[in-house]
């Protein structure tokens, strides 16, 4: 078997269309969706990613705007920014990007951006609102795995879905939005014993840990759907995820591939996140 491709830019691009759309609709009502991203410190990746949300978000019709400061902020003045934009009306999304200097506490900084522009789905009460089913947002690269099975159309009802990885940004919000649709859902992790044993009885895989080729096509069971989240670089310098993907996709039936895959789906999230924020505070 060759698994069909799941195209994470093809599908980020039609949601970025339809983020697109009801944003110029919004604007028409005077309503300007903008996000307010703050990034501490130097750190290369992040002032990457950043930027690509900023790019993101402009071509969109968002209003996206960052603001850097020094890794030598202190904590009391990151918190005196966040209030000052939970504070803002014109401000719909707040984004403070990962990792924080070591002298700040993350946890505490995210707390603090209201729930109702919590963009990213970081927030206690954004996880709480997905564990119960309330409304809240979700975080974004989970929410991008969900699109992409609904994307190819597959029912997750009674299907047993493994997801491996268990972090509060991906493993546990992931396996919540799978129970959401009904999957028996199975998280490994680090300690998880004969991991391919487990893996192999799954209808859908979810890798997000980390680890180049940590899912080899032995432990995949023929037609599978595999989920990539995972993100290496590797000897040669090129990317690649968590799967194996030439070996997997030899017994898979669908497939996303690194890149291409959950990475742009993540970043449309983003903006789809942002715009739900606007359209929630016009109403
Ligand atoms: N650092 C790496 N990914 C992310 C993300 O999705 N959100 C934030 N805030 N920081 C990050």
């Amino acid at each position: 078997m060759t698994a069909q491709l799941i195209d994470g830019n093809a599908l980020a691009k039609t949601i970025r269309a339809e983020v697109a759309g009801r944003t110029a609709a919004l604007k028409a009502r005077g309503v300007n969706p903008a996000l307010s991203i703050i990034l501490v410190g130097e750190d290369p990746a992040s002032q990457v990613y950043t930027k690509h949300k900023v790019n993101d978000s402009t071509q969109t019709g968002l209003e996206a705007t960052l603001e850097t400061y020094p890794a030598d902020m202190t904590e009391a003045d990151l918190l005196a920014r966040v209030r000052a934009l939970n504070d803002d009306p014109k401000v719909h999304g707040i984004l403070v990007q990962l990792p924080l200097p070591k002298h700040m506490d993350s946890q505490k900084v995210i707390e603090t951006i209201s729930p109702a522009k919590d963009v990213d789905g970081f927030h206690v009460a954004s996880a709480g609102a997905l564990m119960t089913g309330a409304p809240g947002f979700w975080p974004c690269t989970p929410h991008g795995c969900m699109k992409m099975l609904e994307a190819i159309g597959y029912d997750l009802r009674g299907k047993h879905a493994v997801v491996i990885g268990r972090s509060n940004i991906v493993g546990k919000p992931m396996a919540m939005m799978l129970l959401a649709k009904s999957a028996t859902v199975t998280i490994c992790h680090s300690a998880t014993q004969d991991l391919g044993a487990i893996t192999r009885q799954a209808d859908v895989i979810v890798a997000a840990v980390g680890k180049l080729n940590l899912l080899t096509a032995d432990m995949v069971k023929p037609g599978a759907v595999v989920i990539d989240v995972g993100m290496n670089r590797k000897a040669d310098g090129k990317l690649a995820g968590d799967v194996d993907f030439d070996g997997v996709k030899e017994v898979a039936s669908w497939i996303t591939p690194v890149p291409g895959g959950v990475g742009p789906m993540t970043r449309a999230m983003l903006l789809a996140n942002t715009l739900e924020a606007a359209e929630r505070a016009a109403k």
